[in-house]
């Protein structure tokens, strides 16, 4: 659970919008010892008779979550709908008790499923799946109306989510029929994009200038080819030529096995965090966030 003092809904719902690991977002409400000392505590003045809600938790069981929709139908008479509700109840167990949290915006529905690798028009192996391309994205801290670059963009898994999340994108594959797939992957979902060009991103000159975030998957060698080059030094040529496409805050976010060093040259970018994903015996994956100083 992450909580902040945010105040505004509006900013609360587009983080809630754009989050890739996240089932819930909305307003904190408080925390009681049980089901009905919440219901007490929090249903009073919240929903009007007319209004309709459901609760959801993924902590506790589903009769649990109905006994709680009940106790706040009782208290509120407003009623329970499951398809298309007005409030979003979300109750879940904490150390001391219950917590309970709400949202205007009902649930929050991304649809991965119909994005995953194997549903997209062009599938090749070593593309990722929509959840991990999203937090890629958000990890550059672009926004909406940014421009977007993934310099080895395969079959497009970041630019498909960072164009749904509003930005314009670019994208670079050093094979031709790889750039033209990912470009048919983005219209498969009616996506538009700057261009995918078929270019060498360990190359040190890019030639794109004025970026607002980079976000990207390298290639190591085994589902993805890397022409024979080695993943430390297709990095340090990214980041070399990254650096002149990127004012100083901005991010490039790189994706890599964990046993690649990072070279990188320290007057041009800061190493601000690294997040590890194992995903089997030999491989764990870092995803390395850089700013540009
Ligand atoms: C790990 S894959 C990217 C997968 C992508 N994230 C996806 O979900 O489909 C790396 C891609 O980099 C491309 N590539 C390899 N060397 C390159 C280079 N020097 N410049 C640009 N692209 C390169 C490969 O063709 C491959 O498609």
């Amino acid at each position: 659970v992450v909580s902040s003092t945010i105040s505004d809904q509006a900013v609360v719902d587009t983080i809630a919008r754009r989050s890739a690991y996240t089932r819930f977002g909305g307003t904190y409400l408080g925390k009681a010892k049980d089901l009905v000392s919440l219901a007490n505590q929090f249903s009073k003045g919240l929903l009007e008779p007319d209004r309709t809600f459901v609760v959801d938790s993924l902590s506790l069981h589903m009769d649990e979550c109905g006994d709680l929709g009940a106790l706040i139908k009782e208290r509120t008479r407003a009623r329970v709908c499951l398809e298309k509700p007005d409030f979003l109840f979300q109750v879940e167990k904490i150390d001391d008790g219950l917590a309970l949290a709400v949202t205007r915006n009902g649930r929050k529905q991304f649809n991965w499923k119909q994005r995953r690798p194997r549903a997209r028009r062009f599938f090749l192996p070593s593309a990722i799946y929509p959840k991990l391309a999203r937090a890629l994205v958000n990890l550059s801290a672009v926004k909406e109306g940014d421009v977007f670059f993934d310099p080895f963009c395969g079959t497009g898994s970041l630019l498909i989510e960072a164009s749904l999340m509003g930005m314009k994108v670019v994208g670079a594959d050093i094979t031709k029929w790889i750039a033209r797939g990912s470009l048919l992957n983005l219209k498969h979902f009616s996506l538009d994009s700057l261009g995918i060009i078929r270019a060498d991103s360990s190359y040190e000159h890019l030639p794109l200038r004025s970026l607002d975030g980079i976000s990207t998957d390298v290639p190591y060698g085994r589902a993805s080819s890397t022409r024979g080059k080695e993943t430390r030094d297709i990095i340090e040529k990214l980041l070399g030529g990254a650096s002149d496409s990127l004012e100083s805050g901005k991010y490039c976010v790189v994706m890599h096995p964990s046993k690649v060093d990072l070279s990188f040259d320290r007057n041009s970018f800061q190493l601000e965090g690294q997040h590890l994903i194992y995903v089997h015996r030999s491989l764990t994956r870092a995803i390395s966030v850089l700013r540009r100083t």
